[in-house]
C-alpha cells in the first residue's frame, strides 16, 4: 500500500488537519513547531512540561484534544529522547509510535512537525516510520486495529526526501505484507507471481526458475526440501542494472521457506505457529530490490530468492538422505528442520555463478541465533571482515540492530559427516547459529559474503509501541543503505 505524503509549509498552529504531531527532546527548551504551538495555545505545552505530562522521554506521547488556538482536532507531542542519543532509529521509532497511536481510528489528514533542520537521513527515517507505525498484521480483520492515514503532510522536509522516504517505506511495507500473508496465500508459485508484479511496477528484470529448470540446474538441496510439499519450488532472480555494464553485481540472497513445518523432523505445534514467517529473508530481498530499482541507484544488484515449503508427505526427504547440491558437494541430512541452509546452499551457488562481487544473505535461519542475541538483534557472520564491517555500518546508520558472531575455524569440524562431504546440523545444539553459517560458507567459495540471521527481528510475536506484531520488514533499509554506499563510492566494488 502506498500512503500519499506531501510537504507542507503551513504553520503547525493553523494547519487544518485531523492531527498534528510535534516532537520534543528530553530536557530541552521548546523549539520550532512545539514552541509555535505553545505560543498559539497560550502556553499549554510549557504547562504540561512543568507538570511532567510532557517529558520528552523517547516515544512518550501526550495527546491534547481540540487545543484552543489551533486548527487541529488533536495535537500529539512525541518524546524524541535525549538529543545526543538521537539517530535514524530513534527518529523512525518516534514517528512510528505517534503514527501507530493515531492510527487507532481512521484519520484523513495527519501533519507531522518533527525536525526543524534535521538532516535528510533523519527526515527520511521519520517519514518512513510514519508509514510503518500505521500498517499492521490485521490483513484479514474486518474490524481493523490500525487505519493508515488518508493523507500525510510533512513539514520541514524537502520534496525529494519525501519521495525517497515514501519509496523506502513501500519496500518495507511490501516485505511486511508478504510475511504477514498466510502460507495458504504465499507459497513459492504465488510469491514468484508477486515478485513478477512488483518487478513490473519498479522496473526490475525478473527470471523465475520452475521445478524443471531447478532440476536441469541440479539444485539438489533446494529440490530435496521441496519434495514433501504439493507446492512446487521456485527460484526467483531479479536484476537492477544501475551501474556500468559488466561491473560485477552485489548479490542479495533470501531464504524463502513459505512454510516450515520442520518436515519429518516435525516441529511441535507451538514452534510451527509463526512459520509462515520463514520466507522473511526472501521478502526482505524483494522489498529492498524494489527500492533500489525505484531509486535507480547507480549500482548493479541482483536479488535471489530460494522458494519452497518444508512439508511432510510420502515423498519427503528423509534423515540419512545424502543430497548433491548444485556446487557438487554432498550433504548428509540429519535433521529435515535444518532446511534453510539447504535452500540457501543452492541459491548462494547461483549467486556465485552469476559472478557476484559480494554477497549478503538474509534468513530466518536458526532459533539458536534468537537464544544468543534476543528477538531484536540479527546475527552477522562472514568470511570477509571488511565486507561484514560495511554491512554492519549500514545497519547501524539505519538503526537496525545487528551483532557479529565468530566464525572460528574450530567450528568447522562440527559439520563434517562420516558419509558425505558435510552434514546439515552441528554436533549438539550449542553454537547453532554459527554451525549453520559454517554450512553456508561451503557454498560461497571465496566471494566476500555476509550472512544475516534475522530469525529474531523478522517477526514480532507481540506488538511494540511503534510497530504492530507480525512481519517487521527489518533489514530492508539496511540493504538499501548498503547499495547506496556504493553510490557514494565508499565501497565501489572492483570488477572481477
Ligand atoms: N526456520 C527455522 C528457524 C527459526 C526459528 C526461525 C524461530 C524463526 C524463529 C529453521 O528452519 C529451523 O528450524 N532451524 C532449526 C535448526 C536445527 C534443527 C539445527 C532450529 O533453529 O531449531
Ligand atoms: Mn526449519
Ligand atoms: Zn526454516
Amino acid at each position: 500500500m502506498s500512503i500519499s505524503v506531501t510537504v507542507t509549509q503551513e504553520p503547525a498552529a493553523t494547519i487544518a488537519a485531523d492531527a498534528v504531531v510535534v516532537g520534543y527532546f528530553q530536557d530541552a527548551p521548546l523549539e520550532g513547531a512545539a514552541a509555535e504551538l505553545n505560543k498559539a495555545t497560550g502556553g499549554a505545552l510549557a504547562q504540561l512540561i512543568e507538570s511532567e505530562d510532557i517529558t520528552g522521554k523517547h516515544g512518550a506521547l501526550t495527546t491534547i484534544l481540540a487545543p484552543a488556538g489551533t486548527s487541529a482536532t488533536t495535537v500529539v507531542v512525541v518524546g524524541l529522547g535525549p538529543e545526543d542519543e538521537f539517530d535514524c532509529g530513534a527518529a523512525l521509532r518516534a514517528a512510528a509510535t505517534a503514527a501507530k497511536a493515531l492510527a487507532s481510528k481512521p484519520r484523513a489528514r495527519v501533519a507531522f512537525y518533527l525536525g526543524d533542520g534535521w538532516s535528510n537521513d533523519l527526515m527520511e527515517a521519520a517519514i518512513c516510520g510514519a508509514t510503518i507505525g500505521c500498517e499492521g498484521q490485521d490483513l484479514y480483520r474486518a474490524d481493523k486495529d490500525l487505519h493508515p492515514f488518508g493523507e500525510v503532510l510533512w513539514s520541514g522536509a524537502d520534496p525529494a526526501t519525501v519521495v525517497t522516504a515514501a519509496t523506502v517505506a513501500e519496500g518495507v511495507s511490501l516485505a511486511r505484507r508478504l510475511v504477514n500473508e498466510p502460507a495458504s496465500v504465499i507459497y513459492p508459485e504465488s510469491f514468484a507471481a508477486q515478485a513478477v508484479e512488483a518487478s513490473g511496477a519498479c522496473g526490475l528484470e525478473i527470471e523465475v526458475w520452475d521445478k524443471a529448470k531447478l532440476e536441469a540446474e541440479k539444485c539438489g538441496a533446494l529440490l530435496a526440501v521441496s519434495r514433501g510439499s504439493v507446492r512446487e519450488p521456485r527460484l526467483v532472480i531479479v536484476r537492477h542494472q544501475g551501474g556500468p555494464d559488466g561491473e560485477a553485481p552485489l548479490a542479495l540472497v533470501g531464504k524463502g521457506v513459505t512454510f516450515d513445518s520442520g518436515g519429518l523432523s516435525l516441529k511441535p505445534s507451538d514452534g510451527m505457529k509463526t512459520m509462515k514467517c520463514d520466507m522473511a529473508g526472501a521478502a526482505t530481498v524483494l522489498g529492498a530490490m524494489c527500492v533500489i530499482a525505484k531509486l535507480n541507484l547507480p549500482v548493479n544488484v541482483i536479488g535471489l530468492m530460494g522458494l519452497t515449503e518444508n512439508m511432510v508427505n510420502g515423498a519427503s526427504f528423509k534423515l540419512g538422505d545424502v543430497l548433491t547440491a548444485r556446487n557438487g558437494k554432498t550433504i548428509e541430512v540429519l535433521n529435515t528442520d535444518a532446511e534453510g541452509r539447504l535452500v540457501l546452499a543452492d541459491t548462494l551457488d547461483v549467486a556465485v555463478g552469476l559472478g557476484a562481487a559480494q554477497i549478503i544473505d538474509l534468513a530466518t535461519l536458526t532459533g539458536a541465533c534468537v537464544v544468543a542475541l534476543g528477538t531484536d538483534v540479527a546475527g552477522l557472520m562472514t568470511n570477509d571482515q571488511t565486507w561484514c564491517h560495511e554491512v554492519e555500518a549500514a545497519s547501524q546508520v539505519c538503526g537496525e540492530r545487528a551483532w557479529q558472531l565468530p566464525m572460528f575455524k574450530e567450528f568447522n569440524s562440527q559439520i563434517k559427516s562420516k558419509v558425505a562431504d558435510i552434514k546439515n546440523v552441528g554436533e549438539g545444539r550449542w553454537g547453532g547459529a554459527i554451525t549453520a553459517a559454517k554450512f553456508l560458507a561451503e557454498f560461497v567459495g571465496d566471494t566476500p559474503w555476509t550472512h544475516i540471521d534475522i530469525a529474531g527481528p523478522a517477526f514480532l510475536d507481540s506488538p511494540k509501541p511503534w510497530i504492530d506484531a507480525g512481519g517487521s520488514g527489518a533489514f530492508v533499509r539496511t540493504l538499501v543503505e548498503v547499495a547506496r554506499r556504493w553510490q557514494d563510492g565508499t565501497t565501489r566494488i572492483p570488477t572481477r
